[in-house]
């Protein structure tokens, strides 16, 4: 294998995870090289500008040329009963109160598996007044205009029940067009499944499935940890057959669990609300407050504890020199590093902006309890974290 090749190939899965196939690798040799010919240059020059960063959109269009966008409605027969018997249900009564549900289709090609959820949720019924909606996202934007457009032909509905294609589609010229109200309630955005999501983006129930068939074992943990700390507890995260499962170290640093439900096995969400009998507390036995020094001893602690690599514990003691004093950097980049340490990539990001925002309301050669450093050689070291963080797990 020529150079440039192997260094594309090597770009690309660090870009989106997608380890081509021999098949794949004889076609973007070829695709390289009309590129090349069509832009005038070599096929090294082109792929030297791709890792520098050059022609960007060129390189997401032969990307996406190598994504597999295959699927259908009602996908996956075992999986589509355990939905539709068991995870819908209990979710529908656990939200009862709420009324609302968010699910989210991570690599949803061209919509049919987020349209599916919909006509599940119609087929278990009560639910229509509910706030229901699904994402569904994909690194290509070209399968993702086809989901907006909901009209799909025959191909689609090769599992499909009949009565769901009466049910749920108007037949229009050889096309079956997605009814409008189910329509309103999917939104379909780009997003690549190695960069973290938005940490406040949170979902009830996550189908990833087929997707990180066509990554290294390794991404697919970090993706299964991004998606997992996106489930709301008691939420459920379900993968493909063929995907690679989840291994027990991830399953106990995010906190899932392995359930088996009829010819399936799906991940969950503890629900972390727990019933506590309310305790009578005696009028006169106020909580004292905290000595003013505890700040410093704990994050202190803290990164006596990251030096260690007691990611853990570290994050317990900073936990608590935030809650005395939210308004110190250092104790936000002390989090940052435990986060970093434990692979929570998007936390360790949300700690990195606190961060920032406190170093930036400070006088740059302002000096920091504890530290030898300036604010402003803080922001620097802030930056390099943030570079780290954006590094998919
Ligand atoms: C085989 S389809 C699976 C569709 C659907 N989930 C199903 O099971 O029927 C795989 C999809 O994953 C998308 N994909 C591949 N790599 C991705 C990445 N890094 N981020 C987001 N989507 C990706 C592809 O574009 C493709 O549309």
């Amino acid at each position: 294998m020529n150079p440039e090749l192997r260094a594309l190939l090597a770009l690309i899965e660090r870009n989106t995870g997608l380890r081509l196939n021999s098949a794949q690798t004889t076609d973007l040799n070829l695709t390289l090289e009309k590129l090349a010919a069509s832009q005038q240059t070599s096929a090294a020059d082109l792929v030297r500008a791709f890792q520098h960063g050059q022609k960007p959109e060129l390189l997401a269009q032969l990307q996406t040329k190598f994504t597999v966008s295959e699927t259908h409605f009602y996908r996956i027969a075992p999986q589509i009963e355990v939905l539709k018997n068991s995870i819908l249900p209990e979710l529908i009564e656990r939200n009862r109160e709420k009324q609302q549900l968010r699910f989210w289709s991570a690599g949803c090609s061209s919509g049919e598996e987020a349209y599916t959820l919909l006509m599940l949720l119609e087929e278990i019924g009560g639910v229509q007044n509910w706030d229901v909606e699904v994402l569904g996202t994909d690194l290509n934007p070209a399968v993702l205009e086809l989901a907006r457009a909901g009209s799909y032909g025959h191909w689609s509905f090769r599992d499909t029940p009949l009565s769901v294609m009466e049910r749920f589609f108007d037949l229009n010229g050889a096309k079956y067009q997605v009814r409008g109200d189910l329509r309103t309630r999917a939104i379909f955005e780009v997003h690549n499944l190695l960069v973290p999501p938005d940490a406040n983006r949170k979902f009830d129930l996550i189908l990833c499935r087929n997707v990180t068939i066509y990554f290294s074992p390794q991404t697919a943990q970090g993706v299964y940890q991004n998606l997992a700390r996106q489930l709301l507890p008691g939420g459920w995260l379900i993968l493909g057959p063929s995907d690679p499962p989840i291994q027990p170290d991830v399953i106990d640093q995010i906190a899932l669990e392995r359930v088996m439900l009829p010819g399936v096995i799906v991940w969950k969400t503890p629900e972390r609300i727990q019933k506590i009998n309310p305790v009578q507390i005696p009028i006169n036995l106020k909580p004292q407050p905290p000595k003013p020094e505890d700040w410093q001893q704990n994050l202190k602690q803290g990164y006596h504890s990251l030096q260690a690599r007691s990611y853990n514990t570290a994050l317990k003691q900073l936990r608590r020199a935030a809650f005395l004093e939210p308004k110190q950097a250092l104790v936000q980049i002390g989090m940052a590093q435990a986060f970093l340490g434990l692979t929570q990539h998007a936390r360790a990001l949300g700690a990195l902006r606190q961060a920032n925002n406190i170093l930036l309301s400070l006088e740059p050669d302002a000096k920091l309890w504890g530290c030898d450093k300036t604010a402003q050689q803080l922001l620097q070291l802030v930056n390099d974290l943030f570079d780290q963080a954006k590094v998919s797990p």
